[in-house]
């Protein structure tokens, strides 16, 4: 990220999921390339999910730690599956930090474990979240990125599990992983979309599609039990760069690569970042 200090002096980066995990390595790795910051995050639990969503205390660090670099950073709890607290969040966010130049589509939940995982709901919840969201927070943006004239970039969190299934065998199945594959590759439908639409407004779209990622979502008890219990998802950790888990850096390298000049003529790409595990 060293390298990149100074090349986002001026901008603004809207991210949902923000208070922990990859959305918390955005904003930090964001804020030292000079960005400032809209926040945006549940702080709040989910039925279908089996381990612990974010605390308002995650956001706060998160927060502290984009000040630490000397960025501004507005924090907004608000539900990715309510359009009208993104509008919101995104109208104060943009007129209190004066644009809006890049927005990370990130936030996300894994209802793929225990009980709750295989009830309806944990389907809509997974669609609610990760395909609905990203709609939701792309139309909320588009306002704020038109207004200056400048263009701007998108980028959508998927998974490499777009490209496969969330859920390795017959007996690990269940509703929430159906939901979460169709989502994660629906989202690259809703990648292409907008970056076709976008393109006139020189505002560039692209996905990225972590294998395992170190965050409280994949490092917890609840996945823990469940590759113990199926065997088979141990898959998702073979790679042939034999890498156990991504650090969140790898995905904000990622992003930012996207996002900043370097990705000046890239849109509409659906970039791994999986250490070749979709290779095998
Ligand atoms: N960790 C992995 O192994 C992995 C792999 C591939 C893709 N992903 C994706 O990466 C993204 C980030 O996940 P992470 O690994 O940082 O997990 P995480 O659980 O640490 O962070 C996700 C954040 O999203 C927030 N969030 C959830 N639902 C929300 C909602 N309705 N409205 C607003 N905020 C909400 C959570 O509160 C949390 O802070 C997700 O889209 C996830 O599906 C994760």
């Amino acid at each position: 990220v060293d390298e990149l200090s100074g090349q986002l002096d001026g901008k603004v980066a809207l991210i949902t999921g923000a208070a922990r995990g990859q959305g918390r390595s955005h904003a930090v790795g964001f804020a030292e390339s000079g960005a400032d910051i809209i926040a945006i995050d549940l702080c709040g639990q989910i039925d279908s999910v089996a381990y612990p969503m974010a605390r308002p205390d995650d956001l706060a660090e998160t927060e502290r730690l984009v000040a630490k670099t000397g960025r501004r950073m507005i924090s907004k709890v608000a539900d990715v599956r309510n359009l009208e607290q993104l509008q919101d969040a995104c109208r104060d966010g943009a007129s209190e930090l004066g644009r809006l130049d890049f927005v990370i589509a990130n936030a996300g939940i894994a209802p793929l474990f225990g009980e709750p995982a295989q009830e309806p709901s944990a389907y809509r919840d997974a669609i609610d979240v990760l395909l609905n969201g990203v709609h939701f927070t792309i139309e909320a943006a588009i306002p704020e990125l038109l207004r200056h004239g400048d263009g701007g970039a998108i980028v959508v969190t998927s998974s490499a599990v777009a490209f496969r299934s969330a859920s390795p065998s017959w007996d690990s199945r269940s509703e929430g992983a159906a939901g979460y594959t169709a989502a994660k590759a629906g989202v690259m439908g809703l990648m292409r979309y907008y970056a076709t639409i976008l393109g006139e407004k020189r505002i560039r779209v692209n996905s990225v599609h972590p294998s395992v990622v170190a965050t409280p979502m994949a490092d917890n008890q609840a996945v823990q039990t469940q590759v113990f219990e199926h065997p088979s998802w141990s898959a998702y950790f073979r790679n042939p760069l034999g890498v156990d888990v991504l650090d969140t850096s790898d995905v904000t390298a990622a992003v930012l690569y996207l996002c900043g000049d370097s990705g000046r003529y890239i849109t509409g790409i659906t970039l791994p970042v999986d250490a070749g595990t979709l290779l095998i």
